[in-house]
């Protein structure tokens, strides 16, 4: 259940990656984002800004890790990226260690969230939507438990250059 939700229509993925990156101002060690969408969604956009937002060198190919399910970034602390369009059970995230890398060690960011939804508790949920060739929708809230603002430091409703 959101308690605070913020959206927005993006209309480039560079401003789709700028979001990403006002995202990660305010992150910390053992935040998870998950991530909803379909396929050219934006999520692997959002999450190139979030990783260089958190320090990640752009030299570092950020991309979707659909074969390998888990990629892990450099950043200001490690960022672990799971794409989990291919898994068909939530044992086969067990076996390559999930639930460790859970504990604040990093910031986890998930795209195909709806695959392990019921399993997530505290997280930051992202959901993107294509409205056409160059504008997403992208919603942003919190589950139930956790409170902070998430964009800039402060309570938003809107962001400067957002709509
Ligand atoms: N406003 C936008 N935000 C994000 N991506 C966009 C936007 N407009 C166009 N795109 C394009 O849509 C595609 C999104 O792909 P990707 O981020 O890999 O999506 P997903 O990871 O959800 O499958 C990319 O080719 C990107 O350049
Ligand atoms: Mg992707």
């Amino acid at each position: 259940m959101a308690i605070d939700t913020f959206e927005t229509i993006t209309h480039s993925p560079q401003e789709t990656q700028e979001l990403g990156k006002k995202i990660a101002g305010s992150l910390k060690k053992g935040d998870i984002v998950a991530l909803f969408g379909e396929l050219g969604s934006g999520k692997t956009t959002m999450i190139q800004g979030i990783s260089w937002g958190l320090g990640v060198s752009k030299d570092i190919y950020v991309n979707s890790p659909s074969f390998v399910i888990l990629k892990e970034y450099r950043g200001k602390f490690p960022i672990y990226h799971f794409d989990l369009y291919r898994l068909k059970d939530f044992s086969e995230l067990t076996e390559i260690g999930y639930p460790d890398l859970l504990d604040n060690k990093g910031v986890v960011l998930i795209e195909w969230a709806e695959k392990i939804e019921k399993y997530l508790s505290e997280y930051i949920r992202i959901e993107m939507k294509y409205v056409s060739l160059n504008e997403r929708e992208i919603g942003i809230s919190y589950s139930a438990t956790r409170r902070k603002p998430i964009v800039g430091g402060h309570q938003v409703t809107k962001l400067p250059g957002h709509q």
